[in-house]
């Protein structure tokens, strides 16, 4: 009965929105397939749903069977881009909503930065870099301690649940790739703004005019936190049908409210419009002067880093593709899994039938840039939010200016 009921919008963008998509280059060197293989039910019981007792933890997420999806606004200072929410973390509370944290502690790792780049999850810490980040620019030591403080919880991330010869850490490498793809279902400022909720420096609004907008986008109703009576945090429930790892999450009303007010409540907008850097923490940063092999290419603005090029070339701040180069710094061809990459008239783009052009990269301040013809200005006729995508033009003829700076995975 509940599930003919609750399966409406979320339920679909989730399954619409596979987990482990097949083209995620991850699969490669993490080999997620063989863990999809080695029988892991991405259906069976639901979390929390159990009659009776259920035996194998590596299948069912117990006791840690309701899971958050937390976000953050922040605004004082702003993080992330102007128009999202940020990630704060994906936490196991137990079915009754008290919660076990920090269970093992030989498994708290440090380097996830370079735990996800040396794993193949290179487009995760991409997005990451943009989307989960840390208030303080401590963006490390903020995936390290969700990891250590939640991530060690969860039933279904057990060492033993993997094949054995896993790589160590590789548990938590799927943790990353899953609370990603599953915030990536989960917009929140998407979804106020097709109710007509957005930020404002005078509004305000009523508790049930917020969660009444939230659950005619999703069919569910989210907990939302205030700090200062103003929205600083959303939480997102879910059951779990199988694994953290491949399984599928089965969206839930809050079974709590969270910390607003029931009115007055504030939604302030985020400064300086986006305001994202790849700074802090260990997030890779290009060696001036030296050209690495792979490497996501991201826009640098006047307002600072507004996400970067997907796999066809184009500018975007959904995750950005992974680039392989070829040759040196003054003289180099690239590629992307769409094919070669090359500029055409004005026109950047990578696919199959693209002739490849050569690009050089000049070193400037810390940012190792990308320079077509010897400059190193790209513009578009429009800046990118949510699914956006604007064509890569050469020059500056184009009304948004950038330029892209070459970062190793
Ligand atoms: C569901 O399974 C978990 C894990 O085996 C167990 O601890 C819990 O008691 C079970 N719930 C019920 C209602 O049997």
């Amino acid at each position: 009965m509940f599930f003919s009921v609750v399966v409406s919008s979320l339920a679909a963008i989730a399954l619409a929105t596979p987990f482990f998509s097949p083209n995620d280059p991850t699969s490669q060197l993490f080999d997620r397939a063989n863990l999809i293989s080695s029988g892991y039910s991405t259906t069976g019981t639901q979390s929390c749903h159990n009659t009776s007792s259920v035996s194998n933890l590596c299948c069912f997420e117990a006791p840690g069977g309701l899971l958050l999806q937390t976000q953050f606004w922040d605004t004082n200072p702003s993080t992330g881009p102007s128009d999202s929410w940020t990630i704060h973390g994906l936490w196991p509370d137990h079915c009754d909503t008290t919660f076990s944290e920090n269970c093992d502690s030989s498994r708290d790792y440090t380097g996830i930065g370079t735990l996800l780049s040396n794993n193949g999850a290179s487009d995760t810490l991409a997005f990451m870099q943009t989307h989960w980040v840390d208030i303080n620019g401590q963006n490390e030591q903020f995936w390290e301690h969700e990891w250590a403080t939640h991530g060690t919880c969860m039933s279904t991330l057990k060492p033993s649940c993997l094949p054995s010869g896993s790589v160590k850490g590789a548990e938590a490498v799927a943790f990353f790739q899953t609370v990603v793809k599953l915030f990536q279902t989960l917009p929140t400022f998407t979804f106020l703004s097709n109710e007509g909720i957005t930020p404002s420096t005078t509004k305000t609004f009523t508790l049930s005019q917020l969660t009444t907008a939230l659950k005619a986008q999703t069919g569910f109703t989210p907990a939302l936190d205030c700090s200062s009576g103003a929205l600083n945090q959303i939480s997102w429930y879910f059951n779990l049908k199988g694994s953290i790892i491949d399984g599928t999450f089965v969206p839930i009303n809050a079974p709590e409210t969270g910390s607003c007010p029931s009115s007055g409540i504030k939604y302030p907008p985020k400064s300086g419009g986006s305001s994202t850097t790849t700074t802090g923490g260990s997030s890779p940063t290009g060696t001036p002067g030296s050209l690495p092999g792979k490497a996501t290419i991201h826009a640098i603005s006047s307002s600072g880093t507004v996400g970067g090029l997907l796999s066809a070339g184009t500018w975007s701040t959904q995750t950005l593709a992974t680039y392989t180069i070829t040759g040196t710094a003054s003289s180099f061809t690239m590629t992307s899994s769409k094919g070669n990459c090359g500029v055409s008239g004005t026109t950047f783009s990578c696919g199959s039938g693209v002739t490849t052009t050569s690009f050089s990269a000049v070193t400037s301040g810390s940012d190792l840039l990308l320079a077509s013809g010897g400059s190193t200005s790209f513009s578009s006729d429009g800046v990118p939010s949510g699914s956006t995508v604007f064509t890569v033009f050469t020059g500056t003829s184009h009304t948004d200016r950038y330029t892209l700076s070459i970062i190793s995975t």
